[in-house]
């Protein structure tokens, strides 16, 4: 059956093989700084922008109205945790900038930034599917699933060459392909 926290559950397994991509990658001594570029790309566009926007936007605030709160608990630790990863990928992206500018010391930054994302990242994907989705499992009525379901197609996927969801995943195949 199709539920609101499957939907994301199945964002997450896109986004933890992306997260096992940077993992090698950190472990690379020249990356392409392309590369980079795009793990970011798809860090802002698809984990932040299209995924974190279901959450944020559409499912914790139907949890407050289920009377989670969003100031403290699962749903406030979520949000923050949203926030602390923003951090990390500014850190990546200021620092893949300078090593696009001929700063190859950089690159370490641009790691520790990556695998500070990667830590906080997993930590983050199995407290929201072992803990606060099941929590909203519990709350959540099958019409309140549909009606969820129905407002995250609404979400637009910002994709450089239009190619929706598709083109970040198979921009993901990609990279996986290439950092073995
Ligand atoms: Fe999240
Ligand atoms: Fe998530």
């Amino acid at each position: 059956m199709k539920s609101a926290t499957k939907d994301l559950e199945n964002d997450h397994v896109h986004i933890l093989r992306l997260i096992d991509i940077m993992e090698r990658v950190t472990k690379t001594d020249a990356p392409d700084i392309s590369d980079l570029e795009s793990i970011v790309s798809l860090i802002k566009n698809y984990a932040d922008g299209f995924h974190h926007a279901k959450e944020e936007n559409i499912l914790f605030p139907r949890l407050e109205e289920k009377g989670f709160s969003p100031h403290q608990g699962p749903v406030a630790v979520m949000l923050a945790e949203h926030i602390q990863g923003r951090e990390y990928v500014r850190g990546m992206a200021e620092n893949i900038k300078l090593c696009r500018e001929g700063n190859n010391s950089a690159l370490k930054y641009v790691y520790a930034n990556m695998s500070g994302y990667v830590t906080l990242l997993r930590n983050h994907i199995s407290k929201e599917n072992n803990i606060l989705f099941r929590m909203a499992d519990n709350v959540l009525a099958p019409e309140d699933h549909a009606r969820l379901l129905d407002e995250y197609a609404r979400v637009e996927p910002v994709t450089p060459h239009g190619g929706g969801v598709t083109e970040y995943l198979s921009e993901i195949e990609r990279l996986d392909n290439r950092y073995q």
